[in-house]
């Protein structure tokens, strides 16, 4: 957990990517001290840019497999982001090197630091489970080995086991935050962005939007300043020492991509009939899809947090924001 005196210091791995700028700015609007690390593979400058307007802000442009601690910068906690998110066209050996490597080394550093460490998991570690909603405790239930897509799932599961190993062997001090997809402003408009970002450009466009498989897979999507406010709570909360804690939105919000789809096509183009594509799974090689995504919130709830953005409304900023950027 932070100090409880001072101004605590929160060092962020992939800070230039679409949640790390974000929880930077929100820290840093909080108070806090942030310094952070990225490679600029997915991140953006821009986002870098912005935050270098708070002196409270340092940046090191660095790959983390490389990096090292300058002398004096002690960070209170650090937040693991920079990882490779699901491989759909098949990527699977570099997903899971860097993203064992790299818990790997953030774990290193915090047992060197003494700093509590705020893992960022997926709500993917869950896989195929038909056990709804899925409970921190539910099992996990990763697909087949040879669908390249789990190696992302696994990578993360590793560095949850590897965590939880270092804790018993060597105290090692840290918080699991298994993430729901999240979306927002500052998110990528391709497919390593999520959904949302890829139907609004294509809808914008006119251009068909492209639903993989039967479109009724379902998911609970968390706008991104909830996102943020959640791993704030979780490097805070003293009931969040130690524990998985999912963080995602209302189960009530559960919608099927095919629905996902309408909502944002509609948004741009009320008038128009929506035009969708269903693409089938075999278009991505061997691929196996998750049906169901609902979190069990009760956990992070009894420390206080709810989601305040509906997702109605978190579709209708994140359309605002892109047409006002485009
Ligand atoms: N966005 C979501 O919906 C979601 C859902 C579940 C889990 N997560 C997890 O949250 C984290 C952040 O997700 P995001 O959407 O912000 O991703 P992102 O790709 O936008 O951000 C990751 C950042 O890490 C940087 N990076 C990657 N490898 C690096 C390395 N070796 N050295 C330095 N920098 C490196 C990238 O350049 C990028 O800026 C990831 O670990 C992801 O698995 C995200």
């Amino acid at each position: 957990m932070l100090p409880d005196r001072g101004t605590p210091h929160v060092f962020i791995t992939g800070v230039a990517g679409f949640i790390g700028s974000a929880l930077a700015q929100h820290l840093l609007g909080a108070g806090f001290k942030v310094s952070g690390l990225d490679n600029f593979s997915y991140g953006s400058r821009e986002q870098v840019q912005n935050l270098l307007k708070y002196p409270e802000f340092q940046f090191f442009e660095a790959d983390l497999e490389a990096f090292t601690f300058p002398r004096g910068c002690k960070p209170d906690a650090i937040v693991h982001l920079a990882s490779l998110k699901i491989p759909r066209y098949g990527n699977a050996l570099n997903t899971l090197q860097h993203n064992t490597a790299g818990v790997e080394r953030v774990c290193q550093w915090s047992l060197e630091h003494q700093a509590h460490l705020l893992f960022t998991s997926t709500s993917d570690v869950y896989g195929l489970s038909t056990v709804i909603p899925f409970h921190e405790e539910s099992p996990t239930a990763i697909g087949n080995p040879a669908v390249p897509r789990w190696s992302y799932a696994l990578s993360k599961l590793y560095g949850e086991h590897l965590i939880h190993a270092l804790a018993e062997a060597k105290g090692l001090r840290f918080t699991i935050a298994r993430l729901f997809g999240t979306y927002g402003p500052g998110q990528r408009y391709d497919w390593w962005g999520g959904p949302q970002g890829v139907f609004l450009r294509l809808a914008a466009a006119g251009e068909t939007l492209e639903v993989h498989g039967d479109g009724q897979q379902t998911r609970c999507f968390i706008y991104i300043s909830d996102t943020v406010k959640a791993l704030q709570l979780l490097l805070e909360h003293p009931a969040a020492k130690g524990q998985i804690v999912n963080v995602g939105a209302f189960p009530d919000e559960e919608i099927s991509m095919l629905n996902l789809a309408k909502m944002l096509w509609t948004s741009i183009r009320p008038n128009e009939e929506a035009r969708i594509k269903l693409v089938p799974y075999s278009q991505f090689g061997r691929y196996e899809d998750v049906q169901r995504r609902v979190p069990d919130l009760q956990k992070i709830s009894a420390m206080g947090f709810l989601p305040e953005v509906r997702l109605n409304e978190g579709l209708m900023r994140l359309r605002d924001y892109y047409l006002s950027t485009r």
